[in-house]
């Protein structure tokens, strides 16, 4: 009996065949050398040196290697290429549960089998990788912006799906947003409650997502509420339907979020904004896996996985009574805390980065850089509302250039301008009151020059000075510089 040749063709994978030269040598390869693109190694250390070479989908390998075991080999297959599929032929008898356990085995064959076993065995693998490629293609054209397909090379397949939906983060190599992504992927499996804090703009509903897409539930629905915006009937109607003529304006049946995300995720923003006769409503739901539509008699079942977000500390509302306890260890299996911009320096430079280029695309404009006084400027900012904030600002400093491919300091927003030069010149609580007030006016005037491009008739005039009473307390502040070096002092004494 032969297999059939068709389903063969489709599945072009290459496949390394690992055997002694000699006494097997026909007996692995000759099978599938017709179906296959083959290559062979006659040791382990061919073998690895074969796999280095890339292009390999599956190993079949013979337990006994003049170099070492078939099970050894494949286990350290496993730790640098845990995305082939690897199959163990053996002499004799079963390999230990343990050996194939160590060898994450795809499947393993005894001998005697018959050629077709193996044939059927290696195209089941093919069909497998090929698959799960096509499923890796699928993921990544649903979510472009998480995944780039430059990445769709045969490689390690679990970590780096994982490191896809978290390519998203943006963060710097240092960055203490590293750790919490490595928290994410470890819990993001487990069907447990997540409650992410954090300010507002600092990630947290990118980070729910992250946790959706890295999650079991990826091919399900994400759904996200923002809890705090809507009254408790519209809330209610939202997450969990309604019936035609529950309540006025009810005029035809409605789906609520948690059925839509069924299988899922549902994430509940601004949890800690959710009425006290609300968070009874909740809990229930969650307690129970049940929801009920507003207007009808009829519980629905839903799996969902709950991720919720705030702003507000929860324990502090707990304490106050404003937040039910029982809900919140519902609802906090695992408490993620993102920290501010502001606490994270070595972040700014790669997010700016990011923006800069979805800026680019957004507005169909020529990419653009910062130059580093613009930077340093933006790193002095205390950016109260995170990344939310520092978007607008690079939008705003994108759209007001002349399209050149730097951004410098004047294009920065007064706030942020104000914010840069101020503090540091105005340091509270030295000094006599004139030295202070002279500092200030020092802060003023570099604020105000950078932000009119250290063209001084401008300066001057937003100041209501005279071109010759500007140039006199620059001298007298030693500001009288070029438009760099000015940026740079400001920016170099902090
Ligand atoms: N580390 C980051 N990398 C890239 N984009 C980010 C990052 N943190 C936040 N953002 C972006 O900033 C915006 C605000 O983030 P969001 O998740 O809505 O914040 P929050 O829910 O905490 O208010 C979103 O557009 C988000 O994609
Ligand atoms: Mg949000």
């Amino acid at each position: 009996m032969a297999a059939t040749p068709t389903p063969l063709a489709q599945t072009p994978s290459t496949v390394l065949v690992v055997e002694p030269e000699g006494a097997h040598a026909a007996s692995l390869a000759s099978p599938l050398e017709r179906h296959f693109p083959l290559r062979r190694a006659g040791s382990a250390a061919a073998a690895q040196a074969a796999l280095a070479a890339g292009g390999v989908q599956v190993v079949v390998a013979d337990q006994r290697l003049p170099d070492g075991s078939g099970l050894d080999l494949l286990a350290a297959v496993r730790e640098r290429w845990p995305d082939l599929l690897r199959i163990l032929v053996t002499g004799n008898g079963e390999p230990a549960a343990a050996g194939i356990a160590r060898g994450g085995l795809f499947q393993y064959l005894t001998r005697p089998y018959h050629p077709d076993n193996l044939l059927l065995t290696v195209t089941n693998a093919c069909r497998f990788s090929r698959l799960r490629r096509e499923h890796e293609r699928l993921l990544a054209q649903r979510h472009p912006g998480a995944v780039h397909t430059a990445d769709l090379s045969p490689d390690p397949w679990d970590r780096r799906q994982r490191n896809w939906c978290l390519d998203a983060i943006v963060r710097g190599p240092d960055s203490p947003l590293e750790s919490i992504c490595d928290q994410l992927a470890r819990i993001a499996p487990y069907d447990i409650p997540v409650l992410l804090t954090g300010e507002s703009g600092t990630g947290k509903e990118l980070f729910a997502r992250a946790l959706h897409e890295s999650s079991l539930r990826a091919m399900q629905p994400f759904v996200a509420e923002n809890c705090g915006a809507l009254p408790d009937q519209l809330l209610e109607s939202e997450l969990f339907g309604h019936r035609k003529g529950a309540f006025t304006g009810a005029i035809a049946d409605h789906v609520g979020l948690f059925e839509q995300a069924d299988g899922g995720t549902v994430f509940l923003d601004e949890i800690g904004d959710v009425s006290p006769a609300f968070q009874v409503k909740l809990l229930r739901v969650l307690q129970e896996g049940e929801i009920r539509p507003l207007g009808s008699e009829q519980r629905r079942r839903v799996d969902v996985r709950v991720v919720a977000a705030t702003n507000k500390d929860l324990e502090d509302a707990m304490l106050s009574g404003s937040f039910r306890s029982d809900l919140y260890y519902r609802i906090a299996g695992i408490t993620l805390h993102l920290p501010p911009l502001r606490r994270r320096p070595g972040d700014l430079g790669p997010v700016c980065e990011r923006l800069l280029r979805d800026a680019a695309r957004a507005f169909g404009t020529a990419l653009q850089h910062l130059s580093p006084e613009a930077l340093a400027m933006l790193e002095r900012y205390h950016w109260p509302g995170n990344v939310r904030e520092l978007r607008s600002e690079l939008q705003r400093m994108v759209v007001l250039s002349d399209g050149g491919p730097t951004l410098g300091p004047q294009l920065l927003s007064a706030k942020v301008l104000g914010r840069a030069a101020l503090p540091d010149a105005a340091p509270a609580g030295a000094g006599s009151l004139k030295e202070r007030v002279e500092a200030l006016e020092a802060g003023i005037l570099s604020e105000t020059l950078t932000r009119c491009g250290w063209n001084k008739s401008r300066a001057a005039a937003e100041l209501g000075l005279s071109r010759v009473g500007l140039r006199n307390k620059l001298a007298r502040y030693g500001l009288d510089l070029t438009e760099g070096d000015a940026a740079a002092a400001v920016s170099d004494d902090r």
